[in-house]
């Protein structure tokens, strides 16, 4: 086990689907074997958006299931829930001291929401880059699995992190993006528009709650055309990512016996979609069925809970005893 500690956020709100499977996720799994890891749902980060209280805990209980199903395992990694650990929004208002109003508006993230919420630009929003430090710099992590979107929110805390050993002496290690590859592989959406995500076409994105029929139909609807007429062709666009999703779920054998139809000119889009639909299936219903059976499992869920909340204080509280002696608010010391 290498000594480096890696931090990451999961976000509370709307449901996994496959992109986030052979992106996030994957990394998480093959990180937990080599590095001391803390992973938490940032239900304050959701805050932000003023989500419906009676939602908020279901959506916190069904992406950890999620997490644990696809693989994450709680006796490798601290699993916990960010509001369990009342150290970091003590160190978020010491961060926030060296946080600046211009560079905090100036933020990309923040710049996006305040054009497409105008009515809800609060200073929660504002200082979304302060709380994520917070959550990346109570533990003192040198690596956090993120995408491309939020690199400008890593740079930010690497330069509070960089503020605060300036000005209090040296404490935090400069935190710096990782991800073992995985993110290249870009999710195709079903409809031919960019990759899989979480807001856009509900039915162009197989999420891993989706039912067997689900599945099915919406794999039936991935864009084809009329099949290629001279032999050994190259794919359109739209054809390589139906073959990208027949390769990530399906036997070699399979995926190779259609990548020869094609080029034969033999290839029936709709006997390639059905395999498709079939393995997508079977690969989604495990996932699926063992979210369910956790989700369920409410002492289960607090019992993993309350042992991640234990082991991240621990962390925490070491990190934040160190902060307030280097600022001098120590006064029982
Ligand atoms: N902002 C991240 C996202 O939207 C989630 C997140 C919150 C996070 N705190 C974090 C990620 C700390 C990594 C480290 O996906």
């Amino acid at each position: 086990m290498e000594n480096k500690i890696v931090v990451s956020g999961i976000r509370s709100t709307g449901n996994l689907h496959l992109g986030n499977y052979f992106g996030a996720m994957l990394n998480y799994i093959k990180m937990q074997d080599q590095f001391p890891c803390y992973f938490f749902v940032a239900d304050y980060h959701s805050l932000t958006t003023h989500p419906d209280p009676a939602q908020l805990k279901p959506n916190v209980f069904k992406v950890l299931a999620e997490n644990i199903a696809c693989g994450l395992d709680p006796n490798k990694v601290t699993l916990y829930v960010q509001s369990d650990i009342p150290e970091i929004p003590e160190l978020y208002l010491m961060l926030n001291m060296m946080a600046y109003k211009g560079e905090l508006e100036k933020t990309a993230s923040f710049k996006d929401k305040a054009r497409t919420q105008p009515d809800n630009v609060n200073a929660g929003l504002l200082t979304y880059p302060t709380l994520m430090s917070a959550d990346i710099l109570i533990h003192k992590a040198h690596y956090v699995p993120v995408g491309k979107d939020q690199e400008q929110h890593l740079e930010m805390a690497r330069t509070f992190a960089q503020r605060f050993n300036h000005r209090y002496g040296d404490m935090f290690p400069e935190p710096h993006p990782f991800n073992f590859g995985n993110e290249l592989i870009k999710i195709p959406s079903l409809d031919g528009n960019g990759k899989m995500s979480k807001s856009e076409n509900e039915n162009a994105t197989l999420y891993l709650c989706d039912s067997d029929d689900a599945i099915r139909k919406k794999v039936m609807k991935a864009k084809t055309d009329q099949g290629p007429t001279e032999m050994n062709s190259e794919m359109p666009i739209d054809i390589q990512h139906v073959f990208a999703l027949l390769k990530l779920v399906s036997a070699e054998d399979t995926y190779q016996k259609f990548v020869a139809n094609y080029a034969a000119c033999t290839i029936r889009y709709g006997d390639l979609k059905k395999q498709l639909g079939e393995d997508m299936v079977q690969f989604i219903a495990p996932i699926r069925e063992k979210t369910k059976e956790i989700q369920q499992d409410t002492n289960y869920l607090h019992r993993i809970m309350k042992e991640g909340k234990e082991k991240a204080r621990a962390s925490a509280s070491r990190t934040l005893d160190e902060a307030r002696k280097k600022m001098g608010i120590n006064f029982y010391a």
